[in-house]
């Protein structure tokens, strides 16, 4: 299969049996937000990308749920999105597209797409008291009970798939346990992908981004029932008062790291710069234009940074220009050429 053709398959079998096939197949429920980025003084040592060396760069962004679920579960436990958009001073954009899972199920496209086929939802198999004493006692982990009105899940796929492909097993454990923020705001974010960065003094540098929320990770207590559809309410509230607040942070990759194996994390201890810092603070009227109609693009790129030869990274690109075309949003500028 060509990678056009895998690009196209992925998109695909991404759509979910309760998706919506005018929405995104993935991330499907989030809100669009507005705010600006202003750089670290350091920042522009180490990438000369505009937004890192101008005062202040107003952004579009969009908060979302994993999940390709057409109605909103904001209260069960799924990985998150964080996709900025920079709007540049010269009229151009950059696009930084991040998740709450610190690591990717996959190192390369085919594998991914086995691992989608794989981790198709299936009807919720439950399972009794009895069977859970029985696999804790065999140090099997027991399954998590349905949610209210929750007949389908990924999980028992994914971790048959995780169970033959130990390069899985991070993700799909990280993904398990991820639960649910009390706020789009209260998660941390990751970019995931190795990106090359250019600096003043022309290194290059292979890196790693990811955002911290200032206000800190603050996760619902899962003993409690989940609620449905809280998370844009309290995006809007929230910053009707005040404005949220992220920092940009940039892992620098060393020599026998991975720079093209976005399934495997580099050490924590990684040096780590300050590059700036994000404030979200409004939430725009017409959520068609500013959510649904926006596509993002990891491809969209500025000078200054380029992708790694992460070759996940590189079918995102067409992956993502498919879905956008698809669902008819506005096309991402990157795909105008
Ligand atoms: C081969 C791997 C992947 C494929 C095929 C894929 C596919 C997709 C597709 C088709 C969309 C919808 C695009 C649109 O219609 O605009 C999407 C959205 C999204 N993906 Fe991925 N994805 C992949 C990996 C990742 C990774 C590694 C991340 C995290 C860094 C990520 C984060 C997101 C986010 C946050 C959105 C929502 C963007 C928005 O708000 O518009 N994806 N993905």
């Amino acid at each position: 299969m060509g990678e056009s053709g895998i690009a196209e398959k992925l998109v695909e079998v991404l759509h979910r049996p309760d998706g919506d096939r005018a929405l995104r197949p993935v991330h499907t429920i989030g809100i669009g937000a507005t705010g600006y980025f202003k750089p670290s003084p350091i920042a522009r040592n180490f990438c000369i990308a505009q937004h890192f060396r101008e005062k202040r760069t107003n952004v579009s962004v969009r908060f979302s749920n994993g999940s390709g679920a057409a109605t909103a579960h904001d209260g069960w436990s799924d990985v998150r999105g964080l996709a900025v958009r920079f709007h540049l001073s010269d009229g151009s954009d950059t696009d930084l597209i991040a998740m709450t899972l610190p690591e990717f199920f996959s190192p390369t496209p085919e594998d991914f797409l086995n691992f989608a086929e794989g981790a198709k939802p299936k009807p919720y198999k439950g399972e009794t008291p009895w069977q859970k004493i029985f696999n804790l006692l065999q140090v099997i982990l027991p399954k998590r009970d349905p949610y209210p009105g929750e007949t389908i899940s990924p999980d028992e796929g994914a971790i048959e798939f995780a169970d033959q492909n130990p390069h899985a097993q991070l993700a799909v454990l990280d993904a398990a346990e991820i639960g649910a923020p009390v706020s789009y705001v209260r998660e941390s974010y990751h970019a995931v992908h190795t990106f090359v960065v250019t600096g003043a003094d022309k290194t290059r540098r292979w890196v790693r981004f990811s955002w911290q929320p200032i206000a800190g990770v603050l996760k619902t207590n899962p003993n409690l029932p989940p609620v449905d559809d809280y998370l844009r309410q309290e995006l809007k509230g929230r910053l009707a008062s005040e404005p949220a607040r992220f920092s940009l942070m940039m892992a620098v990759g060393e020599v026998g790291d991975d720079f093209n194996n976005s399934s495997r994390p580099w050490p924590p201890h990684r040096k780590r710069i300050m590059m700036g810092t994000l404030t979200v603070n409004a939430v725009p009227e017409d959520q068609i234009e500013h959510s649904e109609k926006l596509s993002f693009n990891p491809g969209l790129l500025t000078e200054g940074i380029e992708t790694s030869e992460d070759p996940v990274l590189k079918i995102r690109i067409d992956s993502y220009k498919i879905s956008s075309e698809r669902r008819s949003a506005t096309p991402c500028p990157f795909s105008q050429g």
